[in-house]
């Protein structure tokens, strides 16, 4: 279902005298209305902190004409040169094929005809086996075609003699299965030839951009004498070579998944920079989703003295309203605060869309009672999935794009129908964070994840300390390297989050948009990898949790996950260090023992997904627990995985009960450099409580105005 109000940005973040250009698709009616906002808090729920988005009208506003525009989800690959050149006077095609919804309806291997007058052919697996569809001719095996199993397919058509063939062959048989056969006819007039761009994966259609979108591996497709396509070359970019005569090369659209194995793989090889010959098929998908291309609708030039900071275009038309966040960033080496908040961007786009199968109907009366962002995954899958979501073939979705309406990184989008709270997750929940830095007078600039990996350590050099925000789980190694050597150079870091530095993702400058994610061997994760499918396509890096490679996040920031649960939060407990003469700044004017059993996310501080202290994954052996949750409801939260050995034990030693906590870590580093983590998800929901006055929201203040050197004063 399209959504009546919505669009994108081309980017996520810009600085000082660039350009960014929005996309809107509107049902009107009328003209809609944009205006520029500052994102100081997000949070709809009535009983929280009052939302703030700041009138900045004054540097934007402007009405335009509504007009939808459509997102057409399905990947191919288009050979748009291909209708400069003529077919053999007969069709010889062949490919091999892993289908995997063999029982869905046509879906096209490889075509190159006219939408209009079907002149051309077709080449197609159906319900039926596979079939030629040439003209108005069209002849299949009536043999079914088995789900996840490589076949040879082929076809073949002679206007001289009217001969029409198709054939399949399983390349291993199943016993007791009929899948093998091959049909002919002869058929008057074929028209094989059409001065068409040639498709593999679908094929052309009048009314949109393609049809008839396959789902499964293509791998080898050729049409004797025209082209022959070598999947296994270019791997990591979004073309495809021709290696016959006429140098057809192609290009992939809407991301199929590429370093796929193909037929000819065996577990001698698992990485498909060593042997790229087995990685020589292409994943495609119904339901893959790049760039939605949609035209701009207006522009937007960044002042030279515009703040650093979260901001949205929000656009309102009649009932509907939405909200585009994007960011500003400070020119590298030019500060406008001693503070720098890291929006976790990496983490916001791979969870983008995530569709949970929850909206149900008291879970959208609340939506509709709060006023929150009204586009939920649930109904609008349209604008593609999450790295969170298998596709609709049962393969997980490994890339994501930010080239599309982004339903879910809205400033008042709801996550969960939260009893205890607001249920806010990423860019929402990060409001809890940026709303009390406004309300305490702290100034800070944002830097994004892309930002960091696009600039390195440089971009944080000048900051006196480095905060981030709730969930900064996504990282790749150019983003790590640069925190740590951040820290390592006398930067002091605020990990406010939890489950953070958790998974390895990749970038390509060959993919504009995109980001790609592997979720192998293990880890808490919404779908598993194939066997053999571990290397990124975009950089050719092991994928999977940052463990796996040797980088556990204890690391970086102390700690690591250890456990997740209900989205619910409990209380720290102060520990006897929290008392020494050399840490006890941190718990000045803090006034309970037990502090934090409470908050706009899940009720507490120490909820949802929380990290622990483990020198044996790299924890510096300075680190101090000053605090560590307690309370958790063993029914509620389970062990991460990686953590466990057999049904009730686990590496370290330790009861599944003892692994359930978050950690309050402090570590002091080279040249005056420090680091403090909370190790919870929810810490950031608690605070606003009280109108910010409260033990959580006095601690943080305490690590940051020393950390960042502000000489802030206390103001409740
Ligand atoms: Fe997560």
């Amino acid at each position: 279902m399209t959504a009546p109000l919505t669009g994108y940005a081309d980017r996520i973040s810009v600085r000082a005298g660039e350009k960014i250009s929005f996309k809107v698709s509107s049902v009107g009616p009328g003209p809609y209305n944009a205006m520029l906002v500052r994102i100081v808090r997000g949070d709809p729920n009535p009983g929280g902190p009052a939302q703030k988005l700041e009138d900045e009208s004054e540097l934007f506003d402007g009405r335009f004409a509504s007009r939808q525009q459509h997102a057409w989800p399905g990947s191919y690959a288009l050979i748009e040169r291909a209708a400069e050149v003529k077919l053999p006077a007969a069709l010889s095609v062949e490919a091999l094929i892993w289908p995997t919804l063999p029982e869905d309806g046509p879906q096209t291997v490889i075509a190159r005809r006219d939408a209009v007058s079907g002149a051309g052919f077709a080449l197609v697996l159906t319900p039926d086996g596979m079939a030629l569809e040439c003209g108005g001719a069209r002849i299949a095996t009536g043999k079914k075609l088995r789900n996840r199993a490589w076949y040879r397919v082929w076809a073949s058509a002679d206007p001289t003699t009217g001969m029409i063939r198709v054939g399949q062959q399983p390349l291993k048989r199943a016993f007791a299965v009929y899948d093998e056969g091959e049909a002919s006819e002869t058929a008057q007039d074929l028209v094989i030839d059409a001065a068409q761009p040639a498709f593999i994966g679908a094929e052309s259609a009048a009314d949109r951009p393609a049809r008839r979108c396959f789902n499964g591996k293509i791998e080898a497709p050729a049409i004797a004498g025209f082209g022959a396509w070598d999947f296994a070359r270019r791997i990591g970019t979004m073309e495809i070579e021709d290696t016959g005569p006429n140098g057809l090369h192609g290009r992939l659209i809407n991301l199929p998944t590429r370093a796929m194995k193909g037929a000819a793989w065996s577990d001698s090889e698992r990485d498909w920079k060593r042997a790229p010959h087995m990685y020589a098929a292409i994943h495609f998908h119904d339901d893959d989703l790049h760039d939605c291309g949609w035209a701009d609708d207006f522009s937007f030039t960044v002042p030279k003295d515009m703040k650093s900071g979260v901001w949205g275009m929000q656009l309102r038309c009649g009932p509907h309203r939405d909200v585009i966040p994007f960011f500003v960033r400070p020119q590298v080496g030019k500060p406008q605060a001693k503070v720098c908040y890291i929006a976790s961007t990496f983490t916001y786009q791979v969870y983008t869309n995530f569709s949970r199968g929850m909206f149900n109907d008291a879970f959208r009366q609340r939506v509709t009672e709060w006023k929150a962002a009204a586009n939920n995954p649930d109904e609008h899958k349209d604008y593609g999935l999450s790295t969170y979501n298998f596709h609709r073939d049962g393969s997980g979705v490994a890339y994501s794009s930010h080239l599309r309406p982004l339903l879910t990184w809205r400033p008042d989008f709801l996550t969960f129908h939260d009893q205890a709270g607001s249920g806010l997750r990423h860019l929402p929940a990060d409001t809890h964070l940026t709303g009390w830095f406004d309300r305490l007078g702290i100034a800070y600039d944002v830097v994004t994840d892309h930002d960091l990996h696009e600039k390195g350590a440089e971009i944080l050099a000048s900051y006196k300390v480095v905060v981030t925000g709730t969930h900064p789980e996504y990282h790749t190694k150019e983003t790590l390297d640069a925190l740590q050597a951040y820290t390592e150079t006398g930067g002091r870091l605020m990990y406010l989050g939890g489950n953070g530095f958790y998974w390895r993702v990749a970038l390509s400058d060959a993919v504009p948009g995109a980001i790609e994610v592997r979720r192998t061997e293990g880890g808490i994760r919404t779908w598993p990898a194939e066997p053999g499918e571990y290397y990124h396509a975009f950089d050719g890096a092991y994928g999977g949790l940052w463990r796996r490679s040797d980088r556990a996040p204890n690391v970086l920031c102390g700690i690591g996950f250890s456990s997740q649960g209900m989205f619910v939060g409990d209380s720290y407990r102060q520990s006897p260090a929290a008392r020494d003469n050399h840490h006890a700044w941190v718990f000045e004017g803090v006034k309970d023992e037990l502090f934090g059993g409470y908050g706009f996310s899940g009720g507490g501080a120490a909820g949802f997904e929380l990290d622990r202290l483990d020198h044996r994954l790299g924890s510096p052996l300075n680190a101090v627990v000053l605090a560590s949750s307690e309370g958790h409801d063993r029914k509620e939260f389970v062990v991460v995985h990686e953590e466990r050995l057999g049904f009730n034990t686990t590496i370290t030693g330790d009861t599944l009960e003892g692994l359930i906590r978050a950690d309050m870590t402090y570590i002091e580093k080279p040249k005056g450099g420090a680091v403090f983590s909370v190790g919870s998800i929810t810490y950031c929901g608690s605070l606003p409580h009280n109108k910010f006055d409260n033990d959580v929201s006095r601690l943080t203040f305490n690590v940051i105005n020393r950390f960042g050197e502000l000489g802030l004063k206390w103001p409740f």
